[in-house]
């Protein structure tokens, strides 16, 4: 791809999310002409921040953020319609043109409310493995995805077909949950006479996304893949079963979207200084002490969507290796690297090892990754602020040193970082791979 025309670029999460892939996702979208979702729903949790105003995007891509952009919600996600609308009416209601520039998939799936209710079930049954969920129903929707029993956008839009598949559907969920002994009592006409609505209001948004997307690249438009999630939580690639339900990592945003790969031209991952976890599963550096709370603290880690305190913890290189090698990274973005301040030294995970041995690739099971001993290597820390700062030249040569030794130890180059919520607090590396797609 000749770098004087901007190309396709999927910006994601390369770990367990939150890393700031909304704050990236706005910043960069004033370069690129359409910013689509490709996986997940309103489990993500995007919290954006231009000057006073703060904003929490849920289903709708960052981009819309941007006047006169357009936003895609592609065929990969599953979308709860009261919840889309909320956010529709929240974002309108703070100035944000949302309906004009959104375009919805007739291929996205349709979550209702006995989704959630499946969920407590699998959540909450004893011998189940509780993974500590967003409890938003995504995980069964995805399931009925999969079974091929789902409710498509254009099924909604169908009232005869809707109505048929939804009491047919239903019928077999209330059976269900009065066997396991969880059912709730929920009215079922009075659901599907709200969802009949819900989907009259967003028809005129309801398009082929993927034939508009493949339309404007052939017409020379350019598009922002923004993955949810992290590479950890991919269903696939993730620490399994500790993940989510949909396919996070880079090769989503093709199946995801309908855009196929060879119109893609680079891929981004969003990374902490540090690194942070919501819910179960493991986790080889998370610090336990009072390092941890300090991290917490000062980076403000509480979940976007269910407030709960995000688990914390130091840079892990393999990890980052790992999730590299399954997405392609041509650059990495570091976030929040002022959180790490006041720190006077600062372990960062070179390897692991376990029983002896050192491992060189990610286990593929949780017993595995829960028996990895981390190998730190500890960097003296800067001790001073780097809040806000935008320049390179402009970083204390500790933090610069860091930086380089991230680089070195996860073999990607670092493109870019972030040094506060804003759009201005951030730093773009000149002659970096990240500015030549990106910048
Ligand atoms: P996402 O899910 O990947 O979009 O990340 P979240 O929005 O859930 O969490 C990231 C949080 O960190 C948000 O509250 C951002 O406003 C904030 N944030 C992003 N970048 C920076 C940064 O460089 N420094 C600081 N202090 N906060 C940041
Ligand atoms: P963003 O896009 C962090 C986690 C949940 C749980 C697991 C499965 O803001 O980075 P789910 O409700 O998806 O079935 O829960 O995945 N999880 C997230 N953690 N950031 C997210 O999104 C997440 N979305 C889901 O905490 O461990
Ligand atoms: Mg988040």
């Amino acid at each position: 791809m000749g770098l004087d025309k901007m190309g396709n670029v999927i910006i994601l999460g390369s770990q367990w999310g939150d890393e700031g892939k909304g704050k990236i996702v706005d910043l960069f979208s004033d370069r690129f002409d359409i910013v689509a979702r490709y996986q997940g729903g309103h489990n993500a949790g995007h919290t954006v921040f231009i000057g006073e105003k703060k904003f929490v995007l849920k289903l709708i891509p960052s981009g819309i953020l941007r006047p006169g952009k357009q936003a895609v919600i592609g065929n990969g996600l599953v979308i709860d319609p009261a919840a889309l609308l909320a956010e529709i009416e929240s974002l309108e209601s703070a100035g944000v043109e949302v309906t004009r520039n959104l375009f919805i998939s007739n291929r996205a799936h349709v979550l209702f409310p006995s989704h959630r209710m499946m969920e407590r079930m699998s959540e909450g049954r004893p011998g189940r493995v509780s993974i500590g969920t967003t409890s938003r129903g995504i995980g069964p929707c995805y399931e009925d995805k999969i079974a091929r029993r789902g409710t498509r956008i254009a099924d909604l839009l169908n009232p005869p077909v809707f109505r048929r598949q939804f009491d047919s559907v239903m019928q077999e969920k209330a059976e269900i949950a009065r066997a396991l002994d969880i059912y709730e009592e929920l009215d079922l006409c009075a659901i599907r006479a709200q969802y009949e609505a819900f989907g009259e209001r967003i028809r005129p948004m309801v398009r082929d996304t993927a034939m508009l997307l493949n339309q404007a690249i052939a017409a020379g438009r350019s598009i922002l893949f923004e993955g949810a999630q992290g590479s950890m939580l991919d269903i696939d690639h993730g620490t399994y079963p500790f993940v989510t339900s949909s396919s996070a990592t880079a090769g989503g945003a093709c199946t995801g979207t309908g855009v196929p790969p060879t119109r893609i031209h680079g891929v981004i991952g969003v990374s902490k200084a540090y690194i942070t976890r919501v819910g179960g599963g493991p986790f080889p550096t998370e610090a336990l002490d009072h390092d941890g709370e300090e991290i917490r603290s000062r980076g403000k880690e509480f979940g976007a969507v269910t407030g709960r305190p995000r688990r914390c913890g130091w840079f892990d290189a393999p990890l980052l290796r790992y999730t590299a090698a399954i997405n392609g990274f041509d650059s990495i973005v570091i976030t929040k690297l002022d959180v790490l301040d006041t720190f006077d030294r600062i372990p960062v995970c070179a390897g692991y090892r376990a029983g002896g041995q050192d491992i060189c690739e990610m286990p593929p099971t949780v017993d595995e990754i829960e028996k990895l001993e981390p190998v730190y290597e500890c960097l003296p820390g800067w001790q001073t602020s780097t809040f806000g700062i935008d320049s390179y030249d402009a970083l204390p040569a500790k933090a610069k040193d860091y930086l380089a030794f991230l680089e070195s130890r996860t073999g990607v180059e670092i493109g870019s970082i972030s040094t506060g919520p804003e759009r201005n607090q951030t730093i773009v590396r000149a002659g970096s791979r990240f500015q030549s797609l990106v910048g």
